[in-house]
Parts: C-alpha cells; sequence; structure tokens
C-alpha cells in the first residue's frame, strides 16, 4: 500500500494546465475539484456588495477577496480530499488560505509566457461537460462534441494580456511565497499533458 497525499494546490498562470490535470487528478484519486474560476463563472452574475463576478472576469480582473474566500473556504470544509486550481491569487487569499487548511502538495506548472498565449487563444471547452480542448493540440474524436466547443469571454487576446499583467504582479507573489516555506514543487508544465499527469500522480502517492 503506498499513503496518498488527499490536500493538493495546483499553481500556474493562466493556460498552464491547472484545470486540464486537476479534472483528471481529482478523478483519479477520487478528490474533490475546487475551482473559483469555475464558481465564478457558474454565479456570473450574482450579486455582491462588491458588484457581480462578471463585470472583474470579462476585464481580467480579480474578483475581490472577500467574494472567492468564502467559496473556498465552504468547499474546503465539505471536502475530504482536494485539488484547489485558481486560488490563492495573491499574497492576501494565501495568507486566508494557511489559517483554513494544511496542504500535502504544492506543485507549481511552470510554461513560458509564449505558450501561454498560445494555449489560451486556441482553448475550446465543451458546455456540457466542462472538457477542455485546443484547435491545435487536442480536439475531439465525436463530431457532436466539435460542434458544441465554445471559446471562453476571456479568452480573446486583450483579454488574455491582461490576465497574464495581472498574473505578474499579484500571483508571481503567491508562488514565492510557497517557495519560501519549501513546499514548492516545480513541474515542467511544457511536456505533454500525459507527462504532467504522471509527475503529478508521482508527487500524490
Ligand atoms: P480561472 O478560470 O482560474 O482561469 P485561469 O487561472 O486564468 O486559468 P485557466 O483556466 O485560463 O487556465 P488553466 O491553467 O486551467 O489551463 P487549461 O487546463 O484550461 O480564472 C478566470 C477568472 O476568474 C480570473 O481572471 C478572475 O477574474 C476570476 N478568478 C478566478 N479565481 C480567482 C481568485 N482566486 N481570486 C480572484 N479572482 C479569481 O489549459 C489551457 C489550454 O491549454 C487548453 O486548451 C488545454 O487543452 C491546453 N493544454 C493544457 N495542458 C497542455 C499541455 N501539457 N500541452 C499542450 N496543451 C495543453
Amino acid at each position: 500500500t503506498h499513503e496518498m497525499s488527499h490536500r493538493v494546490l495546483l499553481l500556474g498562470a493562466p493556460g498552464a494546465g491547472k484545470g486540464t490535470q486537476s479534472k483528471r487528478l481529482a478523478a483519479e484519486y477520487d478528490l474533490e475539484h475546487i475551482t473559483t474560476g469555475d464558481a465564478l463563472r457558474a454565479n456570473k452574475d450574482m450579486e455582491t456588495e462588491h458588484g457581480t463576478p462578471r463585470e472583474y472576469m470579462e476585464a481580467g480582473e480579480l474578483v475581490p477577496d472577500p467574494v472567492v474566500n468564502e467559496i473556498v473556504e465552504a468547499a474546503i470544509s465539505e471536502a475530504d480530499g482536494f485539488v484547489l486550481d485558481g486560488y490563492p491569487r495573491n499574497l492576501s487569499q494565501a495568507e486566508y488560505l494557511s489559517e483554513i487548511t494544511e496542504l500535502d502538495v504544492v506543485a507549481y506548472l511552470d510554461v513560458s509566457d509564449e505558450e501561454l498565449v498560445r494555449r489560451l487563444t486556441g482553448r475550446r471547452v465543451d458546455p456540457e461537460t466542462g472538457d477542455i480542448y485546443h484547435v491545435e493540440f487536442d480536439m475531439p474524436d465525436d463530431e457532436a462534441v466539435r460542434e458544441r466547443l465554445e471559446q471562453r469571454d476571456d479568452d480573446t487576446e486583450d483579454v488574455v494580456t491582461e490576465r497574464l499583467r495581472v498574473y505578474e504582479e499579484n500571483t508571481e507573489p503567491v508562488i514565492e511565497f510557497y517557495r519560501d516555506q519549501g513546499e514548492l514543487v516545480e513541474v515542467d508544465g511544457e511536456a505533454s499533458p500525459d507527462k504532467v499527469f504522471e509527475r503529478l500522480s508521482e508527487l500524490l502517492e
């Protein structure tokens, strides 16, 4: 038997492959996939005292911390084991997270800026299953699925540029935060999806 780690944090820039890998890890290891991006997309028009998530997301900006912190805290309190994807995105969220849970694995998917832009602008999503594809690297065989694929509102080139800027300013310090604590494991995010998955599986087992 092998000892399993159940509380996993996946860090990486927009387009690094967090969603792709989190979905697979959650299915393979029977973990909850906690993703603030999907949760916010499902509640884009929710009225909060800070406005709606949509206003921030369509501009590529961060949704205010109180809104996201609440989503994550509720999800973590109900989960036995989880893969956390898209959070924390700034130091204040990282501090909040450290108050509500411990982590067993913190993995950082490292991908160059050039590759990130290529991945984001070519990404397509199946609205029925949430499965993630790419026009060049990974299209579904099923024609019916191919025809219903959609592009995310924030995957246009100008919003992608802003998301990468916001990432550099707010989220890169979070990578350093975990590196300083000696918890960060770097994974080559430019390898094939199967290779990245293999490497992450090794970390979990
Ligand atoms: P969110 O939904 O979290 O988006 P993101 O972080 O920008 O990440 P992405 O989903 O774009 O990328 P990913 O790393 O999951 O890549 P994927 O696997 O899809 O956030 C969206 C917005 O919500 C934010 O801008 C913000 O407004 C708000 N928000 C969310 N969380 C928040 C928070 N905590 N605080 C405040 N605001 C928050 O892969 C990308 C593409 O590459 C796909 O096409 C895929 O097929 C392809 N691909 C994946 N892996 C590989 C590979 N190894 N080789 C080749 N292609 C690959």
